[in-house]
């Protein structure tokens, strides 16, 4: 083998970058030209890319008006209502509370999207609408949703930092203000996290054994969702919960508790965290605060672990192009409305985690990355 010389290397690939970049400047002159469009639609060889590229181009700027039918299916419980047997538009109409003629739109627009099936004269459970009232963690998350839709109403103003307050950031002000105020809002948050966690649970725990560790501390913890499922998986673990006061009210208050569970309130911005245990979980926590306060909250917890205590972490991350619309476009533009974090790629997770102290970063791999890549870490021993 060759072994280039670095200039050598640094060459090369500069070659390589500005070819590819004027085969992309070509490529793009092409493609954005009409009168190659028309030809591609109809040169068998490039029709059926030229056609998929111009389906998956309307989707985007459809993508709106599809979530929106989506919505107002999930609003009226259109799947519900077909799930135990195919109905007739007329009844449907009524169940949804609707004209025959905006049932009949609605239905028209939901078999277009799979949701629901025409059945002959009636509509049955599309193979899309099965998929999702299987997972009731969506369907709470398109409920909230309306929310997200009006504070991108101006994405340009949200972008400028010029737009009203967001109603997601208010939504989720009981977690800046500390405020016990704010009892009500934390409620709500916590009841529409725990019900996606039983899902995102068991990919990670499939992920990662948590049964050979001791004492579990989950960081953010919410109303200890994961730890029960935690509990199934490594019964004889002491558990511990962190999160804000008006959190662990909920968590403490949560039917059918484990024994071993025990809750501590705080705030990671200004508390230390509990020492003893030997492993600490952080789901679906870092993507939602700023480098400053992730920074922060790695220390806090490389100090409560004992030397050799591992660091999970596990959140959607930004880690393949099947990866990117929702970490790089859905997240990027969800947490601009709440107003803090991003989703962080592995590798920005490891040169946080490296710079905290931590040693032996590893990725896992999950079921469904969509809902949680994984990442450990260990203190030195
Ligand atoms: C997105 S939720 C995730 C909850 C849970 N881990 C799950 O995956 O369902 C983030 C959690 O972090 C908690 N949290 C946010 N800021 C916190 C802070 N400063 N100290 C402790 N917990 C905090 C929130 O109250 C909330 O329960």
């Amino acid at each position: 083998m060759t072994v280039l010389a670095p200039d050598e290397r640094d060459r090369r690939e500069a070659w390589t970058v500005r070819w590819r970049d004027r085969w992309r400047d070509l490529r793009n002159r092409l493609v954005g030209d009409p009168r190659f469009q028309r030809f591609a639609a109809a040169f068998p060889p490039t029709r059926p890319v030229a056609r998929r590229q111009a389906a998956a181009l309307f989707d985007l700027c459809a993508g709106f008006v599809y979530s929106q039918v989506l919505f107002a299916c999930v609003r009226l419980r259109l799947l519900d209502h077909v799930a135990a047997g195919a109905l007739t538009p007329e009844a449907l109409a009524r169940q949804m509370g609707l004209s025959p003629a905006a049932a009949l739109r609605l239905i028209r627009a939901a078999a277009a999207l799979d949701l629901v099936e025409w059945r002959g004269l009636h509509i049955g459970l599309g193979m899309r609408g099965a998929a999702l009232r299987g997972n009731p963690g969506a369907l709470a998350m398109i409920d909230h949703h309306a929310m997200l839709y009006r504070d991108l109403a101006d994405p340009v103003a949200l972008l400028r930092g010029e737009a009203a307050p967001a109603q997601l950031s208010r939504f989720w002000a009981y977690v800046e203000a500390a405020d016990p105020a704010a009892t009500a809002d934390a409620a709500a948050y916590t009841a529409l996290m725990a019900s996606s966690q039983s899902l995102v649970a068991e990919d990670i725990l499939d992920a990662y054994p948590v049964a050979r560790h001791r004492v579990i501390l989950d960081v953010g913890g919410g109303d200890g969702t994961f730890l029960a499922a935690v509990h199934r998986r490594a019964p004889d673990a002491r558990l511990m919960l962190f999160d804000l006061p008006a959190v662990a009210a909920l968590a403490a208050a949560r039917p059918g508790r484990p024994d071993s569970l025990t809750i501590h309130p705080g705030s990671f911005r200004t508390d230390d965290l509990p020492e003893g245990a030997d492993l600490v979980t952080l789901v679906r926590v870092v993507h939602d605060h700023d480098d400053e306060l992730v920074r922060l909250l790695l220390t806090r917890i490389h100090r409560a672990l004992p030397p050799g205590g591992t660091l999970m972490i596990a959140e959607p991350m930004a880690q393949s192009a099947e990866v990117a619309p929702m970490a790089d476009a859905y997240f990027g533009f969800y947490l601009m409305a709440m107003g803090s974090g991003e989703a962080r790629s592995p590798e920005a997770l490891e040169a946080m985690l490296r710079d905290a102290g931590f040693t032996d970063v590893r990725r896992r791999p999950t079921r469904r990355p969509l809902f949680a890549g994984l990442v450990t870490a260990r203190k030195p021993g």
